[in-house]
């Protein structure tokens, strides 16, 4: 029977890693996957991470199975996290979350949920995006209709024809979002923009579904979380995906969330029942380490404070490596301008280069990106920023 089944493709981003794990030229870059690195090219455990880990090994008294929502701390501060404290979704009660397995985990549940409870005909998803969007989606056998996010010529967000694309989405219609941080572009709508979406989608009666998997990476949690909670403020019902893996460093943990919100407290419960319904049939109930640690960090001032002050420091990292990749770039030789890079918010960049300079940069260089030209801005560090530079003004 199983002769005959062919090979699947490799994943676009996490086939790169593999590729880059056996690649044997010392100089190698890895600029593929969406994983923070330091100035010494390192993925290191958060100092507020690493101490609450020691507080859980020494308090943690069993290894019984969680519920199936998970962690209750862990979702009602993921809420607060979402929505900020005094939000009227949290004061209702009109939010449930449940604990998932990161935010691609989140997503699942979001795409099972969108199929089974809602009279949703598509999903509107941009183009570009992260291309497991498009394959979650089409797992659940939900209609993906596309709206234009980015205009190529002028390196930035293509609002007249997103405006215009999406205008033909009907009332119940799924229409994904991304919280900050374009994956894979690095352009954010901008606070008026915001505000024009919440109203036409309110208006229009979409439903919206946020994949926010980089609070805290663009400009701080707060200002970040601005999109969703001007949405929260004017919508009745609305879905999110989050995760922890970027903005706490727990990648391997599967640390994420999926928050559902109505229009009451009790509509919501009922459709937290069905919710857990799907878990159960998924995986039963999630793991626990990594969310037991971000609810101990989160619940604790001062490692709240101690993480918050560890993402700040990430943040301007990633900021300080786009100048520096423009301003190397230039003087390597580029013609074209790059200034657009700086623009752009959180680990990606959507760098204009073609898939041929992308597989040239790999072959002759060993510098590995996302064929579709996004490069991890956080994988540049000053030890390779140099080679890198003079690596892409040769394949321009
Ligand atoms: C990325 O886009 O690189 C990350 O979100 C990791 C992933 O799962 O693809």
């Amino acid at each position: 029977m199983f002769e005959n089944i062919q090979a699947a493709p490799a994943d676009p981003i996490l086939g790169l890693g593999e590729a880059f794990k056996s690649e044997t030229r010392a100089n190698k870059i890895n600029l593929g996957i969406g994983v923070y690195k330091d100035a010494k090219g390192n993925t290191p455990i958060m100092k507020a991470v690493k101490e609450a880990e020691k507080l859980l090994f020494t308090t943690e008294t069993t290894k019984n199975y969680l519920t199936i929502d998970g962690i209750a701390d862990f979702n009602q501060l993921t809420q607060i996290l979402l929505f900020g404290q005094e939000s009227e979704v949290i004061t209702k009660k009109r939010a449930k979350t449940v604990q998932s397995l990161g935010g691609t985990g989140a997503l699942r549940i979001a795409a099972e949920f969108i199929k089974r409870q809602t009279k949703a005909q598509n999903v509107w998803i941009s183009t570009p995006t992260w291309p497991n969007h498009n394959a979650i989606f089409n797992a659940v056998g939900i209609t993906i209709r596309e709206y234009r996010y980015y205009d190529a010529e002028r390196k930035a967000l293509d609002w007249d024809n997103l405006i215009e694309d999406l205008n033909n989405a009907s009332e119940g219609d799924v229409v994904l979002l991304h919280g900050c941080c374009h994956n894979p572009t690095g352009i954010d709508l901008t606070p008026a923009q915001w505000q024009e979406l919440a109203q036409m989608s309110a208006q229009k009666g979409w439903l919206p579904l946020f994949d926010f998997a980089y609070q805290g990476l663009a400009n701080g949690l707060d200002e970040d979380a601005i999109g969703l909670r001007t949405f929260a403020a004017n919508h009745k019902e609305l879905l999110i995906a989050s995760s922890y893996s970027k903005n706490f460093g727990l990648y391997k943990e599967r640390a994420g969330a999926f928050t559902l919100v109505a229009e009451s407290e009790a509509i919501a419960a009922t459709a937290l029942t069905q919710v857990k319904s799907i878990v159960r049939t998924l995986y039963s109930n999630p793991a626990s380490h990594g969310a037991a640690t971000v609810a101990l960090v989160l619940s604790d001032d001062k490692l709240k404070t101690e993480w918050i002050a560890e993402l700040t420091e990430m943040r301007e990292r990633i900021k300080k490596m786009r100048h520096l990749f423009v301003e190397l770039l230039k003087q390597y030789g580029a013609k074209q301008d790059f200034d657009f890079i700086i623009q752009q918010n959180g680990m990606f960049s959507f760098s204009g280069l073609t898939p041929e300079q992308v597989d040239r940069l790999k072959n002759e260089f060993a510098v590995y990106a996302v064929r579709s030209g996004r490069i991890n801005v956080a994988g540049i560090t000053e030890d390779n920023i140099n080679y890198l530079c003079e690596s892409i003004v040769k394949v321009l």
